[in-house]
């Protein structure tokens, strides 16, 4: 098992190279048949309008002098084919494509972003390096410390909701110097409950060491109840399962956490 955990990240590394491989082979070839029949198409039935300078409904197609500056903006090409899909562009007044023409470039189109989604699956974009949100925030401390009635968000400006309306957007949780410092206080705040022990760090709902103290030896000593009615269970079940099985129990019994341990 321990073995396998490599391997299959190597396979994972192998099979993620294949399809990349095989993606940049396929783009060569989308790209010259883009040069060789879409371009061509395109200045024919597109550029008087569609050229660097006529440009009608803002779109220029002669930019899309090859395969690469089309990759560079497939947003637009999705545009190309539902105008195409709809029937929308040529215009009807215009030289007309072909029928077959007219399939190749729907096509070609179609198959040209199904493959560029390919290649990008997997891949968010630019992604937005982001800070908790307040609610966010507050729970993950609620989870570290396991204290509920902390609030360390509590001076916090309220998280502006971004244009969608959602809180929890990237762009909208901005990050101030002013907000630095009340994350200082909240942390200094937090710390305050923070017990050291020689086995790690605890926490207290409490501030002053006297109360803590107190929390904590509580806390231990309900532990240590559950832990040893924990074992009497364990043996008085073991004892009743033993009566018809060859152990003898009282080998075991005097040496108990031996015995548990095993
Ligand atoms: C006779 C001029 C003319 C020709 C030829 C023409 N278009 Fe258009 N195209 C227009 C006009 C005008 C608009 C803007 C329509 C509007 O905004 O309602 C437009 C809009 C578009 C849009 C939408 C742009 C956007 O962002 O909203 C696309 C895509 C498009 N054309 C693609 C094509 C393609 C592909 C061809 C060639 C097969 C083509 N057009 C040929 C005139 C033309």
């Amino acid at each position: 098992m321990k073995r396998a955990i490599p391997i299959a990240i190597a396979l994972v590394f192998l099979s993620y190279k294949d399809a990349k491989a095989a993606s940049t082979e396929d783009f060569e070839s989308w790209g010259k048949t883009y040069t060789q029949r879409v371009l061509p198409l395109a200045e024919l039935y597109c550029f008087d309008c569609h050229d660097a300078d006529t440009k009608k409904g803002e779109l220029d197609l002669q930019r899309f002098g090859d395969l690469s500056a089309v990759r560079a903006d497939p947003k637009t090409w999705q545009n190309v084919l539902f105008q195409l899909e709809t029937g929308e562009m040529q215009p009807k007044d215009k030289p007309q494509l072909s029928a077959e023409d007219r399939t190749f470039l729907l096509d070609w189109v179609e198959r040209y972003l199904h493959a560029e989604a390919g290649a990008q699956a997997g891949d968010p974009g630019p992604v937005m390096i982001r800070r908790l949100s307040n609610v966010e925030y507050t729970y993950t401390i609620h989870d570290l410390t396991g204290i509920d009635s902390l609030a360390p968000a509590r001076e916090f400006p309220v998280d502006g909701a971004a244009g969608e309306g959602f809180t929890n957007v990237g762009e909208a949780l901005t990050m101030s110097p002013a907000l630095v410092g009340k994350y200082l206080d909240a942390a200094k705040e937090v710390a305050e409950h923070a017990v050291l022990l020689p086995e790690g760090i605890e926490f207290s709902r409490y501030t002053s060491r006297r109360d803590q103290t107190n929390e904590l030896i509580a806390r231990k000593k309900k532990s240590i109840i559950a832990i040893l009615m924990r074992s009497r269970v364990t043996i008085c079940h073991r004892i009743s399962r033993a009566s018809n099985s060859p152990i003898v129990l009282e080998n075991y019994c005097p040496s108990r956490s031996t015995w548990r341990q095993r």
